[in-house]
């Protein structure tokens, strides 16, 4: 078991964050967590979550979306608590993971500016070289954006971004998701069975019974309205 923090920022696509949690308690780590101030903004508009000012309520109200039963396992601290465990290299982690993250949280950690914890977070993870995961959301991606991507992952950074694919014949918005969550459970070596694993086109006629959910033209006359 190991204890990962995750850092939520104002990008949009706060359902990864949420699954991403999720999933890590699930396959039996343990999670830290912090949302930046335009974080707590996006997770109440986008999920529904009200973390409070500066992210003071987002312990409760994580419990209470993903279950009490996570005790210490779960522990959440405000994005002003630069004093919290994460804040130094002495509190082991098994990675660091930003999801989503801003263009402007990226641009402010490939300088080494740390203002709120998961700034600090980052920073530590780059200092100490362990395992950094960014899951940037943006489109379209500006030279500035490409050029602090490319600083970060020179110096060791994973950046995965969100943007799931669509090989795996996805149904819902969870299997979107899904897809995105295991490729950071992935490169974070945590054994998990989140989203589909490719195991190669299946032939055309053999399609039914395989589990694999026929191919959908989003253009299609009969798609939901
Ligand atoms: C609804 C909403 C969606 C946003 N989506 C994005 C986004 O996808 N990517 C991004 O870089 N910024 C996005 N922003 C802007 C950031 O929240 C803003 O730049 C903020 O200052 C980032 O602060 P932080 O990095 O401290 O979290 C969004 C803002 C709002 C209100």
């Amino acid at each position: 078991m190991s204890r990962y923090f995750v850092g939520i920022t104002g990008g949009s696509g706060h359902p990864y964050a949420l699954a991403l949690i999720r999933a890590l308690l699930e396959n039996g780590q343990e999670v830290d967590t912090s949302v930046t101030e335009a974080g707590v903004k996006v997770l109440k508009h986008e999920v529904g979550i009200d973390a409070g000012p500066e992210g003071v309520n987002l312990g409760s109200a994580l419990r209470a979306r993903l279950g009490d039963h996570w005790g210490e396992r779960l522990r959440a601290f405000p994005s002003k608590a630069i004093e919290a465990p994460p804040s130094s290299g002495t509190a082991l982690t098994g990675g660091v993971i930003v999801c989503p993250c801003s263009m402007g949280t990226l641009a402010r950690v490939s300088v080494g500016f740390s203002s709120n914890l998961v700034e600090r977070a980052v920073d530590v993870a780059l200092k100490e070289r362990r395992t950094l995961v960014l899951v940037p959301r943006e489109a379209p991606y500006s030279q500035i954006h490409l050029e602090n991507m490319l600083r970060l992952a020179r110096l060791g950074a994973v950046i995965l971004p969100a943007s799931p694919g669509f090989y795996h014949r996805p149904r819902t918005m969870e299997d979107l998701v899904d897809h995105v969550v295991g490729k950071v459970l992935d490169t974070l070596r945590v054994p998990n069975a989140v989203g589909a694993r490719w195991k190669g086109l299946p032939p055309p006629d053999e399609d039914a019974g395989t589990g694999v959910p026929p191919p959908r033209d989003p253009l299609a006359e009969d798609r939901p309205r």
